[in-house]
């Protein structure tokens, strides 16, 4: 059987009528904090076209994906509500068992037909999948093999098939171990964004700009060095998380609020980090010279240089948004990875939608990614303005890095045997 240029298999290489395939999918979608329901469906919808081939092909389909995080604990949550939408899209039932590898998903794993599609639990459910175990355990594809969910699933299937390029960079169970088990193959959107990313990287245009926010700033600080080194971002335009976290590495003080919320969530060792991109690269890195925060219900501004007030910042300000603005007008390819602010508040929203419309009609090449930044466009511009929007977010950043990704190798290990 032949690899293609990826050096991998595709799904549709193989004949996979009646055999049990289990697929992970990027189906982490942005939730509404408070009804916790999904508010955007850009990864469900890029899904729909790989299962419904798997489905009318016959296959027996179990479907393992994640949603939210412990980093981001408001949105890890149970994954009926996709299910829903994906037999509403598909008009293919798609059963949620809310089980991840435990008895119950074992049993219905194996009472499948051929034509039929389950959803397994939140992967997340499993301290073996979060991406702070990930972090603190580093454990090799092999040594995996161990963990619950392969150990309990493996056996159940024919073929493993992973269409998540937006957790590509996560060195997780069910992203990198099934391959060292069962044939292997890549789903349709994976070549997609492999191939366009694969293009962009070989040639943006010049001055190329990095805009990140969000709050997953360890999405950001696992590629900065990388394209500062390389050349691959000319200027990073720093806001959210990462804006605050540069501004204290700076020496300045932004109060006992920001630094409660920074040790809260584990991320004050970032401060390092950012001192050491500081020195090295100092010029190239822009961060907020105003920040916006909530006075009784009113948003009111601060300008860095009058800092610390005990307050925790929400948003970037005027002056930062007309300098990031510009630098948009004038940069020959913009990427852009997390929101600017909490632009779900409306008090908070004005950083991300002065950036996204500037993005919006800049002559640049502009690539959007990650799931918050994708919902942001949708709500601010017309997304058809913006010439490529990506599914992933930190692994698109990391792919444009240059660095290879958990997924991609193993990935290409299954397929260098395969061969
Ligand atoms: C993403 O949203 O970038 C992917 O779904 C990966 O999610 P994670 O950052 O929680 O691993």
């Amino acid at each position: 059987m032949k690899t293609n240029s990826l050096g991998f298999k595709s799904m549709k290489d193989y004949d996979v009528e009646g055999k049990h395939v289990l697929i992970r999918v990027d189906i982490n979608s942005p939730i509404d904090p408070q009804t916790k329901r999904i508010v955007n469906e850009n990864r469900i919808n890029k899904t729909v076209p790989t299962l419904e081939w798997l489905m009318r092909s016959g296959a027996k389909v179990a479907i393992i994906a994640h949603q939210g995080d412990t980093l981001d604990y408001q949105n890890l949550i149970p994954m009926k509500e996709h299910a829903q939408k994906l037999t509403e899209k598909l008009g293919l039932k798609v059963r949620y068992v809310d089980d991840v590898c435990g008895p119950m998903a074992q049993s219905a794993i194996e009472a499948l037909d051929d034509g039929e599609a389950i959803l397994l639990g939140n992967l997340r459910y499993l301290c073996e999948e979060i991406s702070t175990f990930e972090a603190a355990v580093k454990l090799t594809p092999q040594e995996m093999l161990n963990t619950w969910l392969v150990r309990s699933l493996a056996p159940l299937f024919d073929l493993y098939i992973n269409d998540a390029f937006a957790a590509a960079h996560r060195n997780a169970p069910s992203m990198v171990a099934f391959q060292e088990l069962l044939p292997s193959a890549a789903g349709p959107l994976f070549f997609d964004e492999v191939t366009t990313l694969s293009m962009i990287l070989n040639g943006p245009k010049t001055p190329s700009i990095f805009v990140l926010g969000g709050a997953k700033i360890s999405d950001a600080f696992g590629m900065m060095e990388q394209v500062l080194e390389n050349g691959t971002a000319d200027k990073i335009l720093t806001s959210g998380v990462t804006g605050e976290v540069f501004l204290i590495a700076s020496g300045l003080s932004l109060g006992k609020k920001v630094e409660a919320f920074l040790d809260d969530k584990g991320l004050t060792e970032y401060i390092t980090d950012a001192k050491k991109l500081l020195d090295a690269y100092g010029e190239k890195i822009l961060m907020p010279t105003d920040l916006a925060f909530s006075r009784d219900g009113v948003r009111e501004e601060m300008k860095t240089c009058d800092a610390p007030i005990d307050e925790l910042f929400l948003d970037i300000g005027t002056e930062t948004i007309a300098t990031y603005v510009k630098e948009i007008e004038q940069a020959g390819t913009i990427f852009v990875n997390g929101p600017a602010g909490v632009y779900e508040d409306a008090l908070f929203e004005s950083g991300t939608r002065y950036i996204w419309q500037a993005m919006a009609k800049a002559p640049g090449f502009t690539v959007i990614g990650g799931g918050d930044s994708v919902s942001a466009t949708s709500r601010f511009t017309d997304p058809k303005d913006m010439n490529y929007i990506c599914t992933a977010g930190g692994a698109m950043v990391r792919f444009l890095s240059g660095k290879q990704l958990p997924l991609i190798a193993a990935m290409e290990k299954a397929g260098a045997r395969e061969k």
